[in-house]
């Protein structure tokens, strides 16, 4: 749900009643900082203003076990398998994916206890949430520089990633949510100051305060670091393929 223009996935989300979940037995979730890495001067800019700080961004590694994530992706496939892949048309933010949005009930019962397990660690107990959100990037698919709509979802994006690694870059954008331009996302993703988060497979991610509204978000279409990626530029051996990705994306309604 890319959402600076309200596409159709966003209009759907809007129209979905919202779900409340009951709190599951708490798992505790582990966060790896080492995740997160360091901001850095876009790759063409020539600022030698001080950087921002980072914004604060929690990633679970190992969310969900190997299990789990088979479960939660044959529920995944019984949806999408009938749905094409979209193309990119030149604007879209979103390209080469599929995507459905299905309530936490619809999941089989398995799936249902990982999904209460993960929103109980990742949001306040009572939070109103959307339905779930399945985005299914193809293996040349990616997505780039956008913030979530303001007027559609709250104040937490939280994102399971199955099946790959990835890689997600935050771009600073402090003037906060926007109709952007195709000039302005190019701008954005090579210009404007950003950081890395590695997003390995079945882990999970937070964005809120400043990482959801201030710093936009990407997936790259390749991970583009690697070990020890704070300062130095990766190099070609740091760099793996990603694959397909399943992303289960959970968010809270918009206020008001
Ligand atoms: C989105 C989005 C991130 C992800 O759909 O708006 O940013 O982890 N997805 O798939
Ligand atoms: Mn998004």
């Amino acid at each position: 749900m890319a959402c600076r223009r309200a596409p159709r996935s966003l209009r759907r989300i809007a129209k979905l009643p919202c779900c409340r979940l009951s709190t599951a037995s708490s798992v505790a979730l582990r966060a790896d900082p080492a995740l997160v890495g360091a901001v850095r001067h876009g790759v063409a800019s020539s600022s030698t203003d001080p950087l921002p700080a980072a914004p604060a961004v929690t990633i679970y590694p190992d969310a969900v076990d190997e299990a789990e994530e088979a479960k939660l992706v044959r529920d995944a496939e019984r949806w999408l398998k009938r749905k094409a892949f979209e193309g990119g048309h030149f604007d879209r933010v979103i390209v080469h994916y599929r995507e459905v949005q299905k309530k936490a009930s619809a999941f089989s019962p398995g799936s249902q206890k990982v999904i209460e397990r993960l929103i109980q660690a990742a949001f306040p107990p009572g939070a109103n949430l959307l339905p779930v959100h399945l985005l299914d990037l193809d293996a040349d698919g990616y997505i780039q520089p956008h913030v979530d709509h303001v007027q559609y979802s709250g104040s937490s994006i939280v994102g399971l990633s199955l099946l790959t690694d990835a890689v997600m870059t935050l771009h600073y954008e402090p003037r906060g949510y926007h109709e952007t331009t195709e000039a302005d996302k190019e701008k954005l993703a090579t210009e404007a100051p950003w950081l890395p988060l590695k997003l390995p497979r079945r882990s999970l991610y937070v964005l809120r305060g400043p990482a959801r509204y201030e710093w936009a978000h990407a997936i790259s279409q390749q991970p583009v670091v690697g070990e020890g990626d704070s300062e130095s530029e990766s190099s070609e051996s740091d760099r793996t393929e990603r694959g397909r990705r399943l992303s289960l994306i959970f968010r809270d309604g918009a206020p008001g």
